[in-house]
């Protein structure tokens, strides 16, 4: 039998602008991504029989189809029927500490790490490109979670330019468990209430250039600049999501009032918000800090920090 283990982090969002729609129903976005030491624990291994079977510790977590990791695994075995006939079906057990549907994209960087340990498990010797091409399939933030790090994120999400990594910037990061935002209805939304502000030619260059927002964000991370990035990030998603979850917003509020904490934000469709802190030390008072303000069991905090890898293989 064989089997790999993969470590796969969670994103954050250190900007997310909405410049069009597309004629496929989504969105053409600007977006900064980041990847963060929060990850989930995957392990895969060969089966005899060919089939897919999905094991996960989180109760909300399906296994079945409606899992994206399922539909990785089902992705690989309908472009590589030779190889899935040779080694045999996959099962993958999913060890989740990401918080789920909290736009961290704990979903895709799952499916990522399934991608890369098919590859690994059936000989396939794909290329790190060929692994995000196969991961815009099943979705926009697939490609990025294979790849990681600090990257601009164009198209729906899955065209990607890398950028300077920021390690060891320091994160307080708070997620209400029973608080679950969907992407579809957050995107909807902005679409209804911004859409006239759209730019209506996204393949013009002066246009994209126009995204305005993400600039600063960007020459702040060349430049290294936690504090500019801090006070630069952006994310048009707040607009909608912020008003309709007053929790989420006073938990923003209460990151913002903290002395510590260089700038704050909601991660993607949200509800997930986190902090940028000038330190460790600070990020873990400041974590102690908010659980003081808001005693809500309901609310996990966790202490993180950017990294600049995505989906890494812990193990045979
Ligand atoms: O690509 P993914 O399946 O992760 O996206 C989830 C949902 O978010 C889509 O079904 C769509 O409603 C919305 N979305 C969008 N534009 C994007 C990315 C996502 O409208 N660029």
């Amino acid at each position: 039998m064989r089997s790999y283990k993969l470590i796969a982090p969670a994103k954050i969002n250190l900007s997310l602008e909405i410049i069009g729609d597309r004629p496929d129903g989504y969105h053409e976005l600007v977006m900064i991504l980041q990847s963060i030491d929060l990850a989930d624990e995957i392990e895969i291994h060969s089966i005899s029989d060919e089939t897919i079977r999905v094991h996960c510790n989180h109760p909300q977590v399906p296994t079945d189809k409606s899992n994206l990791v399922y539909r990785a695994a089902e992705l690989m075995a309908t472009k590589f029927p030779q190889a899935l006939a040779k080694y045999g079906g996959v099962d993958i057990t999913l060890n989740k500490h990401i918080p789920v549907a909290a736009g961290l994209a704990g979903g895709s960087t799952n499916a990522a790490a399934v991608l890369v340990g098919i590859d690994l498990l059936w000989n396939l010797g794909l290329t790190q490109t060929e692994i995000e091409e196969l991961g815009s399939i099943l979705g926009s933030d697939i490609p990025f979670c294979v790849a990681g790090g600090t990257v601009i994120a164009t198209g729906r999400g899955e065209q990607l330019s890398p950028l300077p990594t920021l390690d060891h910037i320091y994160i307080v990061l708070g997620k209400y468990r029973s608080l679950e935002v969907s992407t579809a209805w957050a995107y909807k939304t902005y679409r209804q209430e911004y859409g006239s502000t759209y730019l209506r030619d996204t393949n013009d260059l002066a246009s994209r250039a126009a995204a305005v927002h993400s600039a600063p964000v960007v020459k702040a991370i060349l430049a290294k600049d936690a504090v500019a990035i801090a006070k630069t990030m952006h994310n048009d998603l707040e607009k909608v999501v912020l008003p309709s979850y007053p929790q989420v917003l006073q938990l923003k509020e209460v990151f913002a009032s903290q002395p510590g904490v260089i700038g704050t934000m909601m991660s993607g469709s949200g509800p997930s918000v986190f902090a940028l802190c000038a330190s460790q030390s600070q990020a873990e008072q400041i974590q102690q800090q908010v659980r003081q303000i808001i005693p809500n069991e309901d609310l996990e905090l966790f202490v993180t920090r950017t990294i600049t890898h995505g989906i890494q293989v812990a193990g045979k």
